[in-house]
């Protein structure tokens, strides 16, 4: 018979009764340190007061008003992310991957009121993740994702990362747009050289494509900068946000230029939810924690700090992990063992990590989390390869 939750996902057998900063907590006492964060989304650790603050204060005024009227936290967030990136513009949605349908619907309407209404295709990158909706599953085009779902929305063209030749082949006036991950995560916490997304930026430009970025799991500090495009300083004409900008409140984003988003008029999208009063009143939060200087600095500083004693176990342990990967607190573990065993190994020594592609085990641990806390899930990330080392003879 089939489970009444669809049974679409393979969970682990831990059942979590509360969180608090970087731990999680089980109904016997059983403490995790998590570094998952719900895949990159508890940004700030879990039940953050000032997140909770916001989020109950909101509550005891107004949960939801639709889109029809004006939504003041949503006016003030979306100030807050024109004033602290590139864009001009912002649509709220709830999901990641619902600003993946509309980065796409945007890239293909501006194209169309420019009076280019074949000019459809967008390049993507294999291994990349941008959600499961129909436009998602196609933009990552692997059989995993699409097999049994077609027909597939078309248009669009998949090469490697690092394929200059293949891409600069695929350069045509049918290209709407590049559709590229900073970092990607699902693909196994894989970085795009700073000099390759400058490249990319530069073939946009010479071509007027649009380059779109994903920062749904690499963006709001998770890299050290606000968004990780930063580091190579260059910008893009349309960005997804979702996960760490809600702080574990369904909350996403479109953030776009004018330009790009010329062709999104009244009535050309919409969304009932998107950009509730109690997401957007977390969201004001979350921002004015992250998006401060200091704020960032201490990642960059922790970062440095977690990759140095992953380097320590990487070579300690050189049957169980390979090497260490990602920018800020976006680190991958590359396993020799199997990443699943390291993640159940993990488990017995109460850290959690995430499964990523590539035999990848992701860390993304609030980005709040302690120095003394970093020594602590070390310390139990060495006991989980202890344990698959011996297992191993
Ligand atoms: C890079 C990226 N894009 C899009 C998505 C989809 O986001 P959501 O699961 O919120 O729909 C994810 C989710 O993991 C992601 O990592």
């Amino acid at each position: 018979m089939i489970a009444s939750v669809l049974p679409t996902y393979s969970r682990a057998p831990l059942t979590f009764t509360s969180g608090s900063g970087s731990w999680l907590t089980e109904a016997d006492g059983r403490r995790f340190l998590d570094l998952g964060a719900g895949i990159a989304v508890n940004a700030l650790g879990h039940a953050h007061p000032a997140l909770v603050e916001a989020l109950t204060t909101q509550a005891q005024s107004l949960w939801h008003v639709s889109n029809l009227y004006n939504i003041p936290a949503q006016q003030k967030l979306a100030d807050m992310l024109v004033d602290q990136t590139f864009a001009d513009t912002v649509f709220f949605t709830n999901s990641g991957t619902e600003a993946c349908e509309l980065a796409v619907k945007m890239a293909r309407k501006y194209w169309y009121d420019k009076g280019q209404p074949a000019r459809t295709e967008i390049i993507a990158f294999t291994g990349s993740f941008h959600g499961r909706s129909s436009a998602g599953i196609a933009a990552a085009g692997s059989e995993k994702m699409t097999k049994g779902f077609g027909p597939l929305l078309p248009g669009f063209t998949h090469l490697d990362f690092g394929d200059h030749d293949a891409l600069n082949a695929a350069v045509s006036d049918k290209i709407a747009a590049i559709i590229v991950e900073p970092v990607q995560g699902e693909g196994g916490i894989r970085p795009l050289p700073d000099v390759c997304l400058k490249g990319l930026r530069d073939l946009c430009d010479q071509h007027g494509i649009l380059m779109i970025l994903d920062e749904v799991q690499c963006g709001m500090g998770r890299t050290g900068k606000l968004f990780a495009h930063e580091w190579a300083g260059i910008t893009p004409d349309i960005m997804m946000v979702a996960k760490g900008i809600g702080g574990g409140f369904p909350l996403g984003a479109v953030l776009a230029t004018e330009n790009a988003a010329s062709g999104m008029s009244a009535g050309t999208h919409g969304s009932t939810y998107g950009g509730n009063p109690l997401a957007c009143a977390v969201g004001c939060a979350v921002m004015e924690i992250i998006a401060t200087p200091a704020f960032l600095a201490e990642v960059c500083r922790k970062a440095g700090l977690l990759r140095q004693k992953l380097e320590g176990l990487v070579a300690a342990y050189p049957d169980v992990f390979e090497a260490v990967r990602g920018s800020g607190l976006m680190l991958g573990l590359k396993c020799k063992a199997t990443n699943s065993d390291v993640v159940k190994a993990g488990y017995d020594q109460g850290v959690l990590t995430v499964p990523a592609a590539d035999n990848v085990i992701r860390l993304l641990p609030p980005l709040t989390i302690t120095q003394d806390e970093i020594g602590q899930a070390v310390a139990r990330l060495d006991a989980a390869a202890a344990q698959i080392q011996s297992n191993l003879g």
